[in-house]
């Protein structure tokens, strides 16, 4: 994961403490500055893991600790004023960007002055691969700051050595800006603002970019299909209102935790989806208006443990190839048009596996194999309005009687195949193991984490 590397540049631990015993000497060649003076080394970036697991380093940088210089003249700054021209246009960039801001409720635009922005609240200084000696803003985390501002180009676009930003919980309008500019950049998270128009295409030729979150905000239209073909590791696009069918090349993705939730995806869930089974280990596709049927190939994501695609209008049998999710915990079919048989093989996994909670509720399932009965009553499984003949809280007769009489939309085959070893329960299958499982906090999911607003810290 890179949001748990420990430099804002991609060039990891060596090159960070390369980096710092440069800045170091730069420092004692260059000035006085107390090194023993305590310095804030590492922020938190807050990547909605909420574990603390996601730490960035913000290196200091650039001799804070020391006074920021007065002017004494009253005039324009000059670049003598700054420790390196780097610092020096970022101040220009930063001072026309605190100008447009409309709130700042925290006051922490009161902290951006002086000719050290490095130490303005919210800036976080290294210095650049290539440049060893310059220390320059290379991150910025404006997590919770709640500003308001028309727009965000022209600021960030313009500080050429940024590696982050992350800006969850403000209140930025406008579109992305085009980032091509910025040849170390790998984390955007812009998650709760305000932003609006298209997916932002400019992000597309990012080739260093590992780390994309868009929630929370009012993008709308179709997701290009190169996003899945990035190398990312996180990509949140829930809550928006996206609104084409999902791309044919989806399965391309490399992340490992997918949230399309709350939008208005359309179509089916593409089956190149198989080809990302040795990396996706949670997917929302939660609250869309996808449709289409189950295709087997999800059964096929041996990582996931998390697979959500409730609450939308996908129809037809569940594949038996479900049988094959052994690391699945959450698996939430709720709130579509699904029928059939719920397979003996997928309630099986809460014995051989790891389901701990199958959620099959607002259905027209028919009837549910024989290890299904043990799962209803240790609330693993819920079946509730369904069409299950003598089951409680299934839907009213008619209301059975009247889907499967209409012509459903599609013909969706029953696929037996199942393209794994079925593992053979366990001699003394007495009990689940969700019944033998203690009760304890259910586990953090990361996906289901981007479903808030704010990022856990
Ligand atoms: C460096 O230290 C000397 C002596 O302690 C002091 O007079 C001078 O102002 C310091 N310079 C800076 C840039 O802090
Ligand atoms: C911000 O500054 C204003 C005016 O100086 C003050 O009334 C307010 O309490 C400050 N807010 C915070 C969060 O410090
Ligand atoms: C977005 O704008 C709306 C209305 O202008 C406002 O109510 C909402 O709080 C804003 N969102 C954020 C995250 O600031
Ligand atoms: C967010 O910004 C919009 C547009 O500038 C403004 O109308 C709204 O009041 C702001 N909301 C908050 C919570 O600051
Ligand atoms: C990606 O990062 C590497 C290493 O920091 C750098 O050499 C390269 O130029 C970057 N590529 C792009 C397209 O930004
Ligand atoms: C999708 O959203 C875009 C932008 O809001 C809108 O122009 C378009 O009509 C929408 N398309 C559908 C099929 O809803
Ligand atoms: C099971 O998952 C459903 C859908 O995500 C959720 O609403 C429900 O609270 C979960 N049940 C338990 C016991 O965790």
């Amino acid at each position: 994961m890179a949001t748990g590397e420990s430099c804002c540049y991609c060039v990891k631990l060596l090159v960070l403490l390369i980096t710092f015993l440069h800045r170091s000497s730069f420092l004692h060649a260059h000035s006085n500055t107390s090194l023993l003076a305590p310095q804030r080394e590492t922020i938190e970036i807050g990547v909605g893991t909420g574990s603390g697991t996601d730490i960035g380093i913000g290196g200091g940088g650039g001799g804070e600790g020391s006074a920021p210089p007065l002017s004494t003249c009253g005039c324009e700054p000059q670049p003598s004023d700054f420790l390196n021209l780097k610092q020096y246009y970022a101040y220009i960039v930063i001072q026309l960007f605190k100008k447009t801001i409309t709130c700042d409720p925290n006051n922490v635009t009161q902290t951006w002055v002086g000719y050290r922005p490095c130490t303005y609240q919210g800036f976080y200084c290294e210095a650049p691969p290539d440049s060893p000696d310059t220390p320059t803003i290379a991150s910025i985390d404006f997590n919770g700051f709640h500003l308001c501002a028309p727009t965000i180009a022209g600021f960030i676009d313009k500080l050429p050595d940024l590696a982050l930003f992350h800006a969850n919980s403000n209140n930025f309008t406008g579109t992305i800006p085009d980032l091509t500019g910025l040849q170390y950049f790998y984390e955007l998270d812009v998650s709760n603002n305000n932003m609006s128009g298209p997916f932002p295409n400019d992000v597309l030729p990012l080739a260093n970019l590992t780390f994309l979150d868009l929630r929370f905000n009012l993008f709308a239209g179709a997701v290009p299909p190169s996003i899945f073909s990035l190398d990312l590791d996180v990509l949140f696009l829930n809550n928006n209102f996206f609104n084409q069918s999902l791309p044919f090349n989806l399965g391309s993705t490399q992340v490992a935790y997918l949230t399309l939730a709350n939008n208005g995806f359309t179509g089916p869930i593409p089956r190149s989806i198989s080809n990302a089974g040795s990396t996706l280990r949670e997917v929302l596709f939660l609250n869309n208006r996808l449709s289409g049927c189950l295709p087997y190939e999800i059964g096929l994501l041996s990582e996931a443990t998390v697979f959500d695609a409730g609450f939308n209008q996908i129809t037809g049998p569940i594949p038996l190839s479900f049988g094959c999710l052994q690391k699945v915990e959450q698996l939430n079919l709720a709130g579509n048009l699904l029928y059939g048989n719920v397979p003996d093989v997928v309630c099986r996994l809460a014995k051989t596996g790891q389901l701990a909670n199958l959620s099959l509720s607002g259905n027209y399932f028919t009837s549910i194999g024989y290890s299904c009965w043990e799962l209803i009553k240790s609330g693993v499984l819920d079946v509730r309005q369904n069409c299950i003949p003598g089951f409680p809280d299934q839907r009213r007769p008619d209301e059975c009687w009247w889907f499967f009489t209409h012509p459903r939309h599609y013909f969706c085959p029953f696929f037996h195949y199942i393209p794994c070893k079925c593992p053979v329960a366990p001699a003394t299958p007495a009990t689940t193991k969700a019944m033998q499982r203690p009760a304890v906090a259910s586990p953090p999911y990361m996906a289901y984490k981007a479903l808030h607003q704010r990022h856990g810290k």
